[in-house]
């Protein structure tokens, strides 16, 4: 894992743009993207660099990481319609490349659909993820199998309230989720954790410094070999080992990139 400290929110977008861009300048690129507040920012910076500099998504797929059960693609708090209001559509990603999970199809049908269709594009190069105040990646609450493919879950009282804010109230919020799997997600070439705000500091030291363990999903990213952790410094707040993070960015080769 590759631990980075930035004073704010604005250079955790900026980095992680820069990561995506260089990917998506490299070739033919299969995203793997986040809904929540976190990646707004990043979302925002493409969105930018798309109208700015002409960074192209002509020739990207993208595949978002979850989707709430019983909810029409039509919806506007589906991630299906999330997602295209926030990204894909204000820049030139092609519609039919923005792959989502249907949350009004028959649920593991539809789980071993998604799975088969990641694989069937290549795998995703770049995942983005966004991490949960109980530790979850994607919607894999405490106790998820860390080799668990893309299935149906139980969202926490914890989650259900965090998400409250975009729905009317409590109640309207689902119980039920499709997300990618922990075994799916870390299928990803190289992942990319994004965590803002000091409500994440707790998760992120758990992911991070803690065990690998089950009751802290983003702590399975510690098996994975290519994991970039981009933090804001109120979310890095309860992190033991911040000097040795900043010591070895600044000693960072410049041929390494990330
Ligand atoms: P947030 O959610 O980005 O809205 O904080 C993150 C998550 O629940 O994964």
């Amino acid at each position: 894992m590759e631990i980075i400290i930035l004073p704010g929110a604005e250079d955790v977008a900026h980095t992680a743009a820069d990561i995506i861009e260089e990917r998506l300048r490299s070739g033919p690129s299969v995203l793997g993207l986040a809904t929540g507040s976190t990646p707004l920012g990043t979302y925002r910076e493409l969105i930018d660099r798309h109208r700015r500099d002409g960074l192209s998504f002509a020739a990207a797929q993208a595949f978002l990481l979850d989707e709430y059960v019983g909810l029409p693609a039509s919806h506007p708090e589906s991630y299906h319609s999330v997602i295209r209001r926030e990204f894909t559509d204000s820049v030139d990603f092609p519609a039919d490349a923005v792959h989502g999970l249907d949350g009004a199809s028959y649920p593991a049908a539809e789980a071993a659909r998604y799975d088969a269709s990641i694989s069937a594009a290549g795998g995703v190069d770049v995942q983005i993820l966004g991490i949960g105040t109980d530790g979850h990646i994607g919607f894999n609450e405490p106790m998820s199998s860390l080799a668990s493919r893309t299935r149906i879950k139980t969202l926490t009282g914890q989650t259900r309230r965090d998400n409250a804010r975009f729905f009317a109230g409590l109640d309207e919020v689902p119980e039920h989720v499709l997300t990618q799997g922990l075994g799916t997600i870390r299928q990803a070439r190289h992942l990319l954790l994004l965590g803002l705000g000091e409500a994440k500091a707790d998760a992120v030291a758990a992911a991070v410094e803690g065990p690998v363990a089950a009751i802290c999903p983003a702590s399975a990213l510690q098996l994975h070999p290519h994991v970039t952790v981009l933090l804001d410094t109120p979310a890095a707040s309860k992190l033991a080992h911040t000097e040795y993070y900043h010591y070895t960015l600044g000693r960072k080769p410049a041929w390494q990139g990330f």
